[in-house]
């Protein structure tokens, strides 16, 4: 099955073509090509992700990628078409709130071929929900005019699937997944591919959360957790003793649950306490903050990996561009004797390849999937994993 994928739900506008094969208890894919947009410039301005400008930008740039990505895959074959006035009638209603993408959709579809992809998978939630309207509604109106079904895409399962490229052996199950993102802090029990619960959560922020506060605590601009983490390891190098001393917040509690908020306001409080943070006292405290972070995401992961007899941990999420924590688990897998899953560098933040990856495991789940009515796609902010 060759879909094309789309990613709306934040600030990354993403259109991929992955190609599935192999069998559905272990698929193989190859990623025909990939096109994305960060929109992180526009919102640095405004210190986090502002939803309206972030809807606008989605509208303006889906066509131009989904050309883009149509070209790379060799799929993009030039013919003048004609649109009865009853389907413009109908994109027209479908892309009411967004004009600009009926614009470019109109002069895309009336310019070429329908490409040879079976399946569009989009994603639906959880996220900005007028940003995960952009993309709802492309994926509605192409399964319209190119006659093909749309698989409705959880994110979160688009962070899972996000290994299967990386992925060098099957993955062994039970699994834990541990997701952590600018949104999201969950350990996730995965019994086997396309089955999911969730066993641990944050109480308050999400660990990328808790590190583009910090950061904005440093006066160091959005998003800034890779800057926090330079930091860190730039205090790391030196060897010294840190002079800085963090809690570890529900360390010891029985549960799986998580809270980062207490950390976030001990670093606001011991920069209180001082009057402020010297340029040279940075790296220290940054290095204090990541420690805490790696140590209680340790912690949790572990209880999680003996209380589920996980065979295999499987990371995602942006926040595992650091690479401390990406060491961390490397290590703790090692000692338990279990695989540990990461995704390649490139998809470890928002894309769409991991949204056809998913698209691909929902429908190995049910092959129903393909019979969804676009039309009841609904963007849901807060959707769940299970
Ligand atoms: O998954 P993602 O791209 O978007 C969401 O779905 O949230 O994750 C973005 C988050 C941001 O909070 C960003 O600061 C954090 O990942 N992040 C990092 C690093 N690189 C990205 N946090 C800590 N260290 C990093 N190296
Ligand atoms: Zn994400």
């Amino acid at each position: 099955m060759r879909l094309l994928s789309i990613e709306t739900s934040c600030d990354e506008t993403a259109i991929a073509i992955v190609e599935t094969s192999g069998s559905k208890e272990n698929p193989v894919f190859a990623t025909l090509s990939t096109a994305l947009y960060s929109q992180v410039k526009i919102h640095e301005q405004y210190g986090g992700v502002f939803p309206a400008l972030a809807k606008r930008e989605h509208s303006l740039n889906l066509i131009p990628l989904m050309r883009q990505a149509l070209k790379d895959a060799q799929l993009l074959d030039i013919c003048t078409i004609d649109i009865s006035d009853e389907a413009k009638s109908h994109l027209s209603t479908t892309l009411s709130k967004e004009p600009d993408l009926y614009t470019a959709l109109l002069s895309f579809i009336t310019s070429y071929k329908k490409p040879a992809v079976d399946a569009i998978a989009v994603t639906y939630g959880p996220g900005l929900e007028p940003a995960l309207w952009v993309g709802i509604n492309l994926a509605r109106a192409l399964a319209y005019v190119w006659n093909i079904p749309v698989i409705p895409v959880n994110h979160m399962e688009g962070h899972i699937a996000s290994i299967l490229t990386a992925a060098t052996t099957p993955v062994l199950f039970p699994s834990v997944a541990l997701l952590i993102s600018g949104g999201h802090t969950e350990l996730v029990k995965i019994p086997r591919w396309g089955e999911y619960e969730i066993i641990g959560e944050t109480r308050d922020d999400a660990v990328g959360e808790a590190f583009d506060k910090v950061a904005r605590m440093l006066a160091l601009p959005y998003p800034g957790g890779p800057k926090v983490s330079a930091l860190a390891a730039e205090f790391r190098a030196t060897g010294k003793t840190n002079p800085f001393t963090l809690p570890r917040p529900m360390l010891n509690t029985p549960d799986l649950s998580f809270s980062f908020s207490g950390l976030k306001t001990a670093v606001l409080y011991t920069i209180k306490e001082r009057g402020g943070i010297a340029p040279e006292e940075m790296p220290a405290l940054s290095c204090a903050f990541e420690d805490a972070v790696v140590d209680v995401l340790l912690h949790k992961t572990k209880k999680a990996i003996l209380a589920s007899h996980a065979q295999s941990l499987i990371i995602g999420g942006g926040v595992i561009a650091n690479s401390r924590i990406r060491e961390a688990f490397s290590k703790l897998t090692s000692q338990l004797n279990i695989t540990l899953h990461v995704p390649e560098m490139a998809l470890a933040t928002d894309n769409a390849v991991m949204i056809a990856l998913a698209g691909y495991l929902a429908y190995v789940r049910d092959e129903k999937i393909l019979k969804t009515d676009p039309s009841t796609i609904v963007a849901k902010g807060s959707l769940r994993l299970n």
